[in-house]
């Protein structure tokens, strides 16, 4: 018997595959006309997987170059959804203040994997309850304060002796100092670099950061993420297990808080948490926003977020120091002016050192670290500028685009610090659409505690370092991005006392 007659006498399967078929013909349709009269124009790509077969590894490229061709606001289908992708500042600048473009997708970053989202991936009023909570939690234990500062500067005291050798893994130095930062804010306190529990918990997220494609395949195939973890294809597995593995060590760090009698005296994040959880239970017994599993997704996002970004923005700043020795003189020129070699640097002395703070900028800019923002969705039909953008379709936000725009930055790929100086260098001028920590109402909500880290690492390190390379490496500006972008070759560092400072 053919198939054909088979499906002739069995109704019910026949029934079933002209179901699926007047299904697959009418999703044609409804995307085929929504594509058409709906959104902004763009790439077709392939029925079900959409464009995705053709982004390579590293999606931001992909999406500037696609820019190119059709316009700065384009339209594609990835796997499930319509992506709207946003490459220049004009549009930027609207969807930005567009309160529509507040929420996230409703799958988690880990969809299949960690279904739980952390406040970084909810949208609406749970999203707006907990960013207000962290906010004014983390300001009363010391963000954005000079306590914030003074444990900065206490923690880069303990990593300076750590460097001063030859030869030195600068990522794996830096590493456990700036997440030691976000523990203070997190835990209440911050860690030997040789302690096994924090050993392991800056393991297995740097195991995580670097197996995650931002953007990447189950972005946008979320259902692929478990059978791929089982098949241990594209690094689930080992998100899987690190992930996890991150977890359970900071449900210990939770666990301890949890068992505190006093919890008048709110020391960190997760007291302040359970405090605010605990209040709003009181009044209304149902109300579970604040839950305990929300709280150890949002610590662990909160410990990847603060450490990852800041690590990979000093390391380009350390590729164009060795690259660029004479910045280096500059800047210490600067420090010898403004600080001296015997006090520490304050946060304030930026004001009075424009190159230090250019090149700076110019770091951000030139790293890009996080080259497409987390990623945004339509809560309901909106406009930016002349392109419609329909509820629910995902909004990327392609950062790299707007910092390698030859309009806004001549001759982008050249690292050139000079270029936010004011004209008689007197000052450092930040411009708008110098975007590394996004904007608008859902801006990196840990700007304050970078930009203090950025500038106290760069120049306590230069106050007493010059910082080289062995004189035979060629250097490589090529990047990997997973969670954020980053040199693939930073060299092995060498960090020479300073004369003064014999
Ligand atoms: C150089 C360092 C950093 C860069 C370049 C950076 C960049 C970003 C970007 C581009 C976003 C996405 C915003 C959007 O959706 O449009 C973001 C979100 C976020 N960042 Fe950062 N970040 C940095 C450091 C930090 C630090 C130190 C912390 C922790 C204190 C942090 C915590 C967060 C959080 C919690 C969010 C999510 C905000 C929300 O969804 O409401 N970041 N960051």
């Amino acid at each position: 018997m053919f198939l054909t007659d088979y499906f002739v006498f069995s109704q019910p399967l026949y029934s079933i595959a002209s179901g699926l078929i007047f299904l697959f013909v009418f999703n044609f349709l409804v995307t085929t006309v929504k594509r058409l009269f709906l959104l902004p124009p763009g790439p077709w790509g392939l029925p079900i997987v959409g464009y995705y077969p053709f982004l390579k590894d590293e999606s931001y490229l992909a999406f500037d170059s696609l820019s190119k061709k059709y316009g700065p606001v384009y339209c594609l289908k990835l796997g499930l959804h319509d992506v709207v992708v946003i490459c220049d500042w004009d549009h930027l600048k609207l969807a930005f203040a567009d309160e529509s473009l507040l929420a996230r997708p409703y799958e988690t970053f880990f969809e299949g994997l960690i279904n739980e989202p952390s406040f970084i991936e909810m949208s609406g009023e749970p999203w707006r309850a907990h960013r207000r909570l962290s906010l004014q939690v983390l300001r009363n234990v010391g963000f954005g304060t000079s306590k914030m500062e003074d444990a900065v500067s206490t923690e880069i005291q303990q990593f300076l002796p750590t460097i001063g050798k030859s030869k030195v893994d600068f990522i794996a130095k830096i590493l456990p100092s700036v997440s030691n930062n976000i523990s203070l804010l997190l835990f209440g306190h911050r860690f030997d670099y040789s302690d096994a529990f924090k050993v392991e918990l800056d393991d297995n997220m740097e195991r995580v950061n670097q197996a995650v494609q931002f953007a990447g395949l189950t972005a946008f195939f979320p259902w692929l993420a478990r059978i791929f973890a089982i098949f241990k294809l594209s690094g689930m597995d080992i998100i899987d297990k690190c992930m996890n593995a991150a977890e359970d060590l900071i449900q210990k760090e939770i666990d301890r808080h949890q068992v505190k009698t006093d919890m008048n005296e709110i020391e960190d994040y997760i007291d302040g948490y359970l405090v605010e959880q605990k209040n709003r239970h009181n009044k209304d017994e149902n109300d579970e926003v604040f839950n305990n599993k929300v709280l150890l997704r949002n610590v662990t996002e909160f410990f990847a977020a603060g450490s990852e970004t800041v690590t990979s923005t000093l390391s380009w700043a350390m590729m164009y120091l060795i690259y660029k020795p004479e910045y280096q003189d500059k800047i210490r020129t600067e420090i010898s002016d403004v600080i001296g070699f015997d006090r520490e640097p304050l946060y304030v002395d930026r004001n009075r050192m424009p190159f230090t703070m250019a090149f700076l900028y110019e770091a951000q800019r030139i790293g890009s670290v996080i080259a497409v923002n987390l990623l945004r969705r339509a809560a309901r039909d909106t406009k930016i500028g002349e392109y419609n953008i329909p509820q629910d379709t995902v909004v990327i936000f392609n950062l790299w685009s707007i910092h390698r725009d030859p309009k806004l930055w001549p001759e982008p790929e050249k690292f050139d610090p000079n270029r936010f100086l004011s004209e008689d260098g007197s000052k450092a001028i930040k411009p708008p659409y110098l975007v590394p920590f996004s904007g608008g109402k859902r801006i990196c909500l840990g700007e304050g505690l970078a930009n203090v880290e950025l500038f106290l690492y760069l120049v306590n390190i230069l106050q007493k370092y010059r910082v080289r390379c062995d004189p035979d490496v060629k250097l490589s500006f090529e990047s990997v991005f997973g969670v954020a972008r980053r040199p693939k070759h930073l060299p092995l560092l060498t960090f020479e006392k300073i004369a003064s400072q014999n």
